[in-house]
């Protein structure tokens, strides 16, 4: 081996991806498996999505669907994903020209700005963001320009949208209901939303992955909807959460014909296709009852309130979210002020992964005391993390 040549011993991380590091969920996780410490880190259930659906999986695994699903997914699916668009918003979609599945929303964020960002563009994302898109914006090439939802109530600064609009801004990153701080844009902020993007000529993607989780009576609705937004926007979305089954990594894109095959562009050269017995089985699940989907919103809203009233009693500041099944915390009135020290040192203290808030951010100071917790687990398992964190007091 050369140990003369400065690429051996460097960094071999090409410039772009500097700073990107290992994703935090994957971090924490691996410390809540290294500590036996309860996971309320990563959002994922700890029970499995419908029985039936796991069946319908299976079948098809019997059945021959083992070889390359067609590259914009199986038809089955892409009439599902259009038939779903139309019962629940109203919304018209070709699924042989609309619709794009893809390895879960991750991939589809990745090649949503991968084929319409060149490098220098600027990407308007809302901060504190889920962490692929600084990664899916840095492979581009684009320039990331936060515009910060703020404690306590992490509600959209419209001005601060407007002034984040430059000559060089070429697309508007959106994600509602938002992670981690569980605002739902209201009408208001999508409105203001759609005329930003409409005045710039702004292409948009819009991320709605927890598109049925939302509690009090707050309703999504997609950006896509409104005025002048059908043809500049992507909207993704994914089996992961809807149904609990994120290790299957289905997502799709809907968006009119130009930009879901600029996508595909992309997205061919990813991954070209994957899951190929599990789309059926997701076609039958888009298409269960509305009680399916009822039962599933009301589920996570009574474990929401059963995780927000427990870090309520363990001394946090919380910030019950609309949507989502996330919830933040400030951790101040308890006396630490650091969240990611606190999250660091959180599973040998007492047993519990959180996810420290500054990891969604370029302004980390606006962050630092917020903790993120998910209370997408069984109840007994809420209880136990709710008890152990009642330590934090004494
Ligand atoms: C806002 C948001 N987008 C995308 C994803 C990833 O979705 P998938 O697992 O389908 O790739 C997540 C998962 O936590 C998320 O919270």
């Amino acid at each position: 081996m050369d140990t003369s040549s400065p690429r051996v011993g460097s960094s071999p991380l090409a410039g772009r991806l500097t700073g990107l590091g290992t994703t935090v969920f994957a971090e924490m996780s691996a410390l809540a498996l290294r500590t036996g410490a309860i996971n309320l880190g990563q959002g994922f259930p700890d029970t499995d999505g419908p029985p039936q659906i796991i069946e319908a999986a299976v079948k098809a695994l019997r059945n021959g669907r083992n070889q390359y699903a067609p590259g914009s997914g199986a038809p089955e699916l892409r009439q599902a994903v259009a038939d779903h668009q139309q019962r629940f918003y109203d919304m018209t979609v070709d699924p042989d020209t609309e619709v794009l599945v893809t390895t879960g929303a991750t991939e589809a964020v990745a090649a949503a700005l991968l084929s319409l960002v060149d490098p220098g563009d600027e990407v308007i994302a809302l901060e504190p963001y889920y962490d692929s898109y600084a990664a899916g914006i840095a492979m581009a090439g684009g320039t990331r320009v936060p515009v910060t939802l703020r404690a306590p109530d992490f509600r959209l600064d419209i001005d601060a949208l407007r002034a984040a609009v430059t000559p060089r801004t070429r697309l508007l990153l959106v994600n509602s209901p938002h992670n981690p701080t569980g605002t739902v844009l209201d009408e208001t902020e999508l409105q203001a939303v759609a005329a930003v993007a409409c005045e710039h000529d702004l292409l948009v993607v819009t991320d709605e992955v927890y598109e049925h989780l939302t509690y009090d009576g707050v309703t999504h609705r997609p950006l896509a909807t409104y005025d002048g937004m059908r043809d500049r926007t992507l909207t993704i979305s994914s089996a992961g959460k809807t149904f609990s089954f994120t290790g299957w990594k289905i997502g799709w894109v809907v968006g009119p014909e130009r930009l879901v095959r600029a996508v595909m562009t992309a997205k061919q050269f990813l991954t070209f296709t994957s899951g190929a017995p599990l789309q059926p089985a997701i076609a039958a699940a888009l298409a269960l009852g509305d009680d399916y989907y009822t039962k599933f919103r009301t589920t996570l809203e009574a474990k929401r309130d059963r995780l927000c009233a427990g870090l309520g009693a363990a001394g946090f500041d919380v910030f019950a979210p609309q949507g989502t099944y996330f919830v933040t915390t400030d951790i101040r009135p308890l006396g630490y002020d650091d969240g990611m020290a606190f999250c660091l040192s959180l599973p040998e203290r007492c047993g519990v992964v959180a996810i420290p808030h500054e990891v969604f951010y370029d302004d980390k100071l606006a962050g630092r005391a917020l903790v993120r917790w998910a209370f997408c687990k069984r109840d007994e398992v809420l209880d136990e993390a709710i008890e152990r964190l009642g330590q934090l007091r004494s």
